[in-house]
């Protein structure tokens, strides 16, 4: 598949080069053309790979994720352009969090509105699933790191979006039973609204690795 990437820091890197090892072929965007974190990671997988502004990244793919801050992924995505984007998955992996007063961080939300929600609103020609927001970016994409079973959450209101989704979860690694539907997507409230607990368990283990599980 064709998979455009929004985002050149830590987690876009690291699922770019995760699906890449799938076999997916695979641009990251940025701002600019030439940004050089992406050409680095360009110049690491030369044949599947390549980058691009938001908006050509967006325009070439046939699923994108976004992986910018959150606090930017909606001026992001209106540059990747509601075309671009319309009729497409958008697995938005972002979490609106504001540090400028310090830690904790403020789970930023306008008119109650997570920003998965507010992506949707903005595009709703587009399929967005929330996913993957509630964990690091190496348990993303190497579940089989952590002992036992753990979760992921996928929520959106497009059915067939999220098994799309729960299909690319399952090539990381993710276990059918581990893919937990949180529902639509209005369920990213609750999944950006764990990371302050996510940031203090960090804190308090003195590790981001690791995940919580949901049993029954
Ligand atoms: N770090 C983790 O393990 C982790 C885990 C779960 C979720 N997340 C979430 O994943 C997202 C990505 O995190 P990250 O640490 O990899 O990257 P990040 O530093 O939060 O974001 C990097 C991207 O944001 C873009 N960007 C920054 N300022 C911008 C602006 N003013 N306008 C437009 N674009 C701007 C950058 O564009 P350029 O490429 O042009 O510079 C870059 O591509 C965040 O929302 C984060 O909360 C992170």
């Amino acid at each position: 598949m064709r998979i455009g990437v929004l985002g050149t820091g830590i987690v876009g890197t690291t699922l770019a080069s995760r699906l890449v090892k799938n076999g997916h072929l695979v641009r990251l965007g940025s701002r600019t053309v030439d940004n050089v974190a992406a050409a680095q990671w360009v110049a690491g997988h030369p044949d599947v790979s390549g980058q691009g502004t938001f908006a050509s990244v967006a325009g070439w793919a046939e699923l994108v994720i976004n992986a910018t801050g959150g606090l930017v992924s909606l001026e992001v995505l209106a540059a990747a352009g509601a075309h671009g984007l319309a009729g497409k998955v958008l697995i938005d992996v972002a979490n609106p969090l504001d540090f400028s007063a310090g830690f904790p961080p403020t789970v930023v939300a306008h008119d109650g509105l997570s920003l998965g929600e507010q992506i949707q609103l903005a595009f709703p020609d587009a399929l967005v699933v929330k996913s993957l927001n509630t964990m690091n970016a190496d348990v993303m994409v190497h579940p089989r790191s952590l002992s036992g079973s753990h979760s992921v959450f996928v929520a959106s209101d497009h059915s067939e979006a999220k098994q799309i989704v729960s299909a690319l979860l399952q090539e990381f690694g993710w276990t059918p039973g581990e893919i937990v539907d949180a529902g639509g997507i209005s369920a990213s409230r609750g999944l950006e609204l764990y990371l302050p607990l996510w940031l203090s368990l960090m804190g308090a283990m003195g590790s981001s690795h690791f995940n919580v599980a949901v049993v029954r």
